[in-house]
């Protein structure tokens, strides 16, 4: 008896992994699609790395979960002075965006070529 618990138990676990997994692995070239159907560099700017305002932030390349912990902020709109984001635009690009969209995305903003982090070569250490 303690054996078969033991099985069901490893089986729903199992199931629980492959289902995780087949739910977060991003798709490069959904995040492409979605990114371009959704003007996203209107305001970020070419390959997502020049805005065209200084208040519009560069996106490319930065950290994919920080991308996408920011986007399901702005969709999620919360509005805590204390937590997450609020922001109108943000908010509505990606308003009818599912989570797996979200992924999609970010894993393709992070893996854009990005002007940050350069290291800085005007003088030596
Ligand atoms: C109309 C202009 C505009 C468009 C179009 C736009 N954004 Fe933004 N985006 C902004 C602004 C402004 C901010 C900064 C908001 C804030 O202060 O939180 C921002 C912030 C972000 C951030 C957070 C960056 C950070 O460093 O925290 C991400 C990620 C992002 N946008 C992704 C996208 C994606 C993906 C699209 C296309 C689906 C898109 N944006 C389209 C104006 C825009």
């Amino acid at each position: 008896m303690n054996t078969l618990f033991a099985r069901l138990c490893a089986l729903a676990f199992a199931g629980t992994l492959g289902f995780g997994a087949a739910a977060h692995a991003a798709d490069l070239k959904k995040g492409e699609d979605l990114v371009n159907k959704g003007g996203c560099m209107g305001c970020h700017g070419a390959g997502l790395a020049k805005p065209v305002a200084p208040t519009y932030p560069v996106i490319a390349g930065q950290p994919e979960s920080y991308l996408f912990h920011a986007l399901q902020q702005y969709q999620a709109k919360h509005q805590t002075p204390i937590y997450g984001r609020a922001n109108a635009i943000m908010s509505g690009m990606i308003a009818a965006d599912t989570t797996q969209d979200l992924h999609d995305i970010a894993a393709y903003v992070a893996s854009l070529p990005t002007p940050l982090y350069a290291p800085d070569r005007t003088h030596s250490n």
